[in-house]
């Protein structure tokens, strides 16, 4: 719908399933920009654990993008606060970004926003939390092997996308899911920021809408749609 959208991406299993969509799909990329959302800090570019390499695995090699085109933080940088000063400038730069794609860690985190970051922070080096750890530590082998710090654009960062899009899948996101939707506004749940955005779509399957009180409400709105929505 928009050839020259900037859009801000996310890495994990989850956004893969959306990724492999969008290639089959087949749309032209020639004007459209990309930020992702975070990196770790150490790796090389070229590490098969990096979202450098996951996002180019995943999507990048697939589809006609110009290389200019892609942001992705940079985990190696020398000065890394004037790094993500020149980032923040850069997704300014573009006009903002018009549409966010967004998975949620099992502690609720969202990009590499983990529990009590500010609901105000901004793109900026980040200390993963040992649950984080844990989490990521299936794909490095070992968890000493996973990177302590990382660069993620900040909850703040987020919430100026024009509109945001959420996928969780399965029990393991129930407990975050319902803290983003439902818990209170609160840092401890870095995802319930979103709850003070006007344009949020959040993709679940049942597994991870288990613990929604209001699971049955969202059902109705979505299956009784106005007409002039269907
Ligand atoms: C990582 C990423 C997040 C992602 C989360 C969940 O921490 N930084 O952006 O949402 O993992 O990943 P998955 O979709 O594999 O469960």
């Amino acid at each position: 719908m928009k050839p020259n959208a900037v859009l801000g991406l996310a890495t994990g299993s989850t956004p893969q399933l959306l990724y492999r969509e969008l290639v089959r799909m087949k749309l032209k990329w020639s004007r459209v920009k990309t930020f992702n959302i975070d990196e770790y800090v150490g790796l090389s570019e070229g590490h098969p654990q990096s979202f450098h390499s996951f996002m180019w695995e995943n999507l990048f090699r697939h589809i006609k993008i110009p290389a200019r085109n892609i942001r992705i933080p940079d985990g190696n940088a020398k000065n890394v606060e004037k790094f993500c000063g020149t980032y923040e400038k850069q997704i300014r730069a573009a006009g903002g970004i018009d549409l966010q794609v967004l998975g949620i860690g099992a502690n609720g985190h969202i990009g590499f926003n983990e529990p009590m970051s500010s609901l105000a922070s901004r793109t900026r080096i980040k200390t993963l939390a040992q649950q984080t750890i844990r989490d990521n530590a299936r794909f490095f082998g070992s968890r000493s092997k996973v990177p302590r710090h990382v660069i993620t654009m900040g909850i703040g960062t987020i919430m100026e996308a024009r509109q945001i899009v959420l996928l969780a899948f399965g029990v393991k996101k129930s407990q975050a899911v319902a803290g983003a939707i439902e818990g209170p506004i609160a840092a401890r749940h870095p995802a319930s920021a979103l709850q003070l955005h006007p344009h949020v779509t959040i993709c679940l399957d049942d597994a991870a809408a288990a613990k929604l009180e209001f699971a049955s409400y969202y059902r109705d709105t979505f299956q009784h749609k106005p007409v002039w929505q269907q």
